[in-house]
C-alpha cells in the first residue's frame, strides 16, 4: 500500500486524538471525573468518495484491503483490523446518518495495546471521515457516543465514554475535566511550570484485559447495587468516602476495596484539578503517586510490570508523580517529571525496570492535541 499511496488522491484527511487520562482511572462507568489530555499521537483517514456502495479500508503499514459492504456492516465482527471501522460505520449508520460509498486509508500513530487509546482514535476517526466524505456537519459528542457503541458492540469492550470523548472534543494544550455522568466538560490549561509529562510503554504483550475490565466494572455494578439499598444515589461517583465506610459491613471485601477506589479516585480528581488550576505541582504528583497506589491495592488492574515501572520512576529525584494510566493490566504509565531532569529519569527509569522484569520501556513524545481535526485537500 505504501508504495502507491499519495495523499494529493484523497479529498479530506481527518484525524482523531490517541489520549493520556492524568487522573481519574477506572470512574468513568461509575458518572466519576476524570482528567484526560487528548495527544499528538492520533489516527489520521485519508478519504474520498469512490461513487459506490462499498468503503475499502487500506493502512499504510499494512499489506491488506478490506472492502466492507455499505448494505451487510452488520456482519464484519469477526475482522481483525477492521472490525472497529466496520462497527463504526454501522452504529453511525444506525444512528440514521448518510454513508457512502469511499476509499480511505488509515495511517495510525498511536502505538497498540499501550492504553493510549488507539481503538477510540481509530473508531472516532473513521466516524468523522465518514461524515466528512458524506457532506454531513457532525457533532463532536455525538462521535464520541456512537464510537463508544462500536466499543461496546464490536469489540466487545464495556468501556466508559472517557477515551472517544478525549479523541473527539480534546483541545491542543488543555487537561479536560470531563464529568461522565453529564458529559459537561471544563477545559484546563496545562501549565506545568517548569516540568513535562512523561509516558513510558511496559511493553508487556498483555492479553484478557477485555474479559479482566468488563469484570471490574461489574464489580462496580454490584457495589452500586448493594450501596443503593442504603443510599439514594444513581452511580457510584455520588458516595462520599464516609459514606462508604458506614455501609462497609454490607459489602463483601473485594467488592468493598473496589468502591473504595472509586470513590477516594473521585476525591483525588477533584484535588488535582484544583492542584492544576494552581500550579501546584507537588500536590498534583502526590496525588498521581496515589491514584496508583489505590489501583494496585484496591482496584488491582496493575500487575508486576506496571507497579515496578511506576515504582522506579516515584524513586527518582526528578519525578513529582507516577502512575498507569487507561485500563491497565499493561500499557503506559504517566509521569510528572522536571523537565531538567528528563534524560536521566528515562535513563534510570529504563534500567531499573528492566533489571526488575526483563522487558525495555518505551519513552513517546508526544504533545497534548486537539481531538478530531478535518482539512480538505
Ligand atoms: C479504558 C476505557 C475507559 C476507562 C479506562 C480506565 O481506557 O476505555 O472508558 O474506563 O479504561 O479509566
Amino acid at each position: 500500500m505504501t508504495d502507491t499511496f499519495d495523499p494529493k488522491q484523497y479529498a479530506y484527511r481527518v484525524s482523531a486524538a490517541g489520549r493520556v487520562n492524568l487522573i481519574g482511572e477506572h470512574i468513568d462507568y461509575c458518572g466519576g471525573k476524570v482528567l484526560p489530555c487528548a495527544l499528538s499521537l492520533k489516527n489520521t483517514v485519508y478519504v474520498r468518495p469512490n461513487g459506490t456502495d462499498r468503503i475499502n479500508i487500506s493502512w499504510t503499514d499494512l499489506d491488506e484491503t478490506v472492502t466492507l459492504e455499505i448494505g451487510r456492516l452488520d456482519s464484519y465482527r469477526d475482522l481483525k483490523h477492521a472490525k472497529y471501522h466496520a462497527g463504526s460505520a454501522y452504529l453511525w449508520q444506525q444512528a440514521g446518518h448518510k454513508l457512502v460509498g469511499c476509499d480511505m486509508v488509515h495511517d495510525c500513530t498511536v502505538p497498540f495495546g499501550s492504553g493510549l487509546s488507539s481503538s477510540a482514535a481509530i473508531e472516532v476517526s473513521t466516524i468523522a471521515a465518514l461524515a466528512a466524505v458524506a457532506g454531513e456537519e457532525f457533532d463532536r459528542v455525538e462521535v464520541a457516543l456512537i464510537a463508544q457503541k462500536a466499543e461496546h458492540e464490536y469489540a466487545g469492550v464495556n468501556c466508559g465514554i472517557m477515551d472517544q470523548y478525549a479523541s473527539a472534543c480534546g483541545k491542543a494544550r488543555h487537561a479536560m475535566l470531563l464529568d461522565c455522568k453529564t458529559l459537561a466538560c471544563e477545559y484546563i490549561p496545562v501549565d506545568l511550570l517548569g516540568c513535562t509529562l512523561v509516558i513510558a510503554n511496559c511493553n508487556k504483550p498483555h492479553n484478557l484485559v477485555e474479559s479482566k475490565y468488563n469484570e471490574r466494572r461489574a464489580e462496580t455494578e454490584t457495589a452500586l447495587r448493594l450501596l443503593g439499598k442504603k443510599l439514594a444515589v444513581d452511580c457510584l461517583a455520588e458516595i462520599k468516602p464516609y459514606q462508604l465506610e458506614e455501609y462497609r459491613a454490607i459489602l463483601p471485601p473485594v467488592i468493598y476495596r473496589r468502591a473504595k477506589h472509586v470513590v477516594e479516585e473521585c476525591e483525588r480528581v477533584r484535588l488535582a484539578s484544583i492542584a492544576m488550576r494552581r500550579g501546584n505541582m507537588e500536590m498534583f504528583g502526590e496525588l498521581l503517586n496515589a491514584s496508583h497506589a489505590s489501583l494496585e491495592k484496591f482496584y488491582e488492574v496493575t500487575g508486576k510490570e506496571l507497579d515496578s515501572l511506576a515504582h522506579a520512576a516515584q524513586s527518582h529525584v526528578a519525578c513529582l508523580g507516577s502512575r498507569m494510566t487507561g485500563a491497565g493490566f499493561g500499557g503506559c504509565t504517566v509521569s510528572l517529571v522536571r523537565k531538567d531532569g528528563v534524560e536521566s529519569f528515562k535513563a534510570y527509569v529504563a534500567e531499573v525496570y528492566e533489571r526488575e522484569t526483563g522487558y525495555r520501556p518505551t519513552f513517546y513524545q508526544a504533545d497534548i492535541a486537539d481531538g478530531i481535526v478535518v482539512e480538505q485537500l
